[in-house]
């Protein structure tokens, strides 16, 4: 029987490179063998938000038309809004009564999110319960497969356990056990060399021109060794050849020779790196300029989206009432 896939993004900025390597390609070539589900977890952005929601609602069409324009595909996946799908906090507060608080105060992201996160007051009863929302998300549709980055391999185990909690507790093999399809973790820093995250904008971004893009490759830091054109460089230590690797494979060899062979400067390699990013992006800009132009496509896409989704969570609360109720 074909398996469903379930993932969630939250809408809390602007998708870039790394988003479309680590997670974005996979959800698409996962629509060739699955029945896919993804959604913009709205209720997950406000919870670290919600002090400033002014761009929420605006980062959840960007973020739909981001996911479009790279692939997803509204024809064979359910594409949809977190909380237009009301069962997904129904599902929340069954679920809520049998997780052990214990469980959620050791979980390792929720730790480490408390400890870095200062600019925010993230101490919180809906925080700490982020992923029992995580849980219901995915039992929600059944979901046997997650794609998922290694941080959030810690909260789909929390699934299992409360799956496999609810099943003992209500005395059936309701929920089947999910596994995490791992996406790639991304091994391209930001142009500033520190890890790609919206917080530095330090990233190339689906929707920067190509004016943009030449800026920021330009800006990319290189071979720290390399200081004049004649010092052979190291490209396995430079950040500006993840990026060829990545985005202009068939030139790895050539970059290889022009860096360590000392022929070519930093300056061209760039530029010709930035042109092959461009050219890689070109139909996802043209895609996204054309979803922009006509936002009640997308808005409908979304609105249809959400019926899908519904149906299918409707059925499933249906059964977990009986199962909890009688
Ligand atoms: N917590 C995930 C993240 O930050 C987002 C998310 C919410 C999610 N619900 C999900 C991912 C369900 C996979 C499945 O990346
Ligand atoms: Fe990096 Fe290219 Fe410069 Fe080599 S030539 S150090 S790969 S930017």
């Amino acid at each position: 029987m074909i398996q469903t896939v379930f993932s969630g993004m939250r809408p809390t900025g602007k998708l870039h490179l790394g988003h479309l390597v680590g997670a974005l390609q996979s959800w698409v070539t996962l629509q060739e063998t699955h029945r896919c589900v993804y959604s913009i977890v709205d209720w997950h952005a406000l919870m670290g938000e919600y002090e400033n929601t002014s761009r929420i609602k605006a980062d959840i069409l960007d973020m739909a038309i981001d996911w479009l324009a790279c692939g997803v595909d509204p024809e064979r996946s359910i594409v949809f809004v977190q909380s237009r799908v009301p069962e997904h906090l129904e599902l929340q507060m069954v679920l809520s009564c049998l997780t052990p608080l214990g469980w959620l105060e050791r979980n390792p992201t929720y730790k480490e999110q408390l400890r870095e996160i200062t600019s925010r007051d993230l101490q919180t009863y809906a925080f700490l319960g982020y992923p029992v929302l995580q849980a219901a998300d995915i039992l929600l549709y059944k979901a046997q497969a997650v794609p998922i980055g290694e941080d959030q391999l810690p909260h789909l185990e929390l699934t299992r356990e409360i799956a496999r909690r609810f099943n003992f507790i209500y005395k059936r093999e309701f929920f089947t056990d999910c596994k995490a399809i791992l996406t790639p973790t991304s091994r391209l820093l930001g142009m500033d060399g520190r890890k790609m995250s919206k917080s530095y904008q330090n990233a190339i971004n689906l929707s920067d021109s190509p004016e943009e893009i030449v800026k920021k490759v330009r800006s990319m830091i290189t071979d720290p060794r390399r200081i004049r054109l004649t010092d052979p460089g190291h490209p396995q230590e430079c950040n500006v050849f993840s990026y060829y690797k990545a985005f202009c494979p068939e030139r790895a060899e050539d970059v290889i020779s022009w860096c360590s062979g000392a022929t070519k400067g930093c300056t061209d390699c760039k530029k010709i790196l930035a042109e092959a990013i461009i050219e890689y992006l070109r139909p996802i800009r043209e895609r996204r300029t054309r979803l922009t132009q006509d936002l009640s496509y997308v808005q409908n896409i979304l609105d249809r989206g959400a019926e899908q989704a519904r149906l299918l969570a409707q059925a499933t609360m249906r059964e977990v009432r009986e199962a909890v109720f009688g």
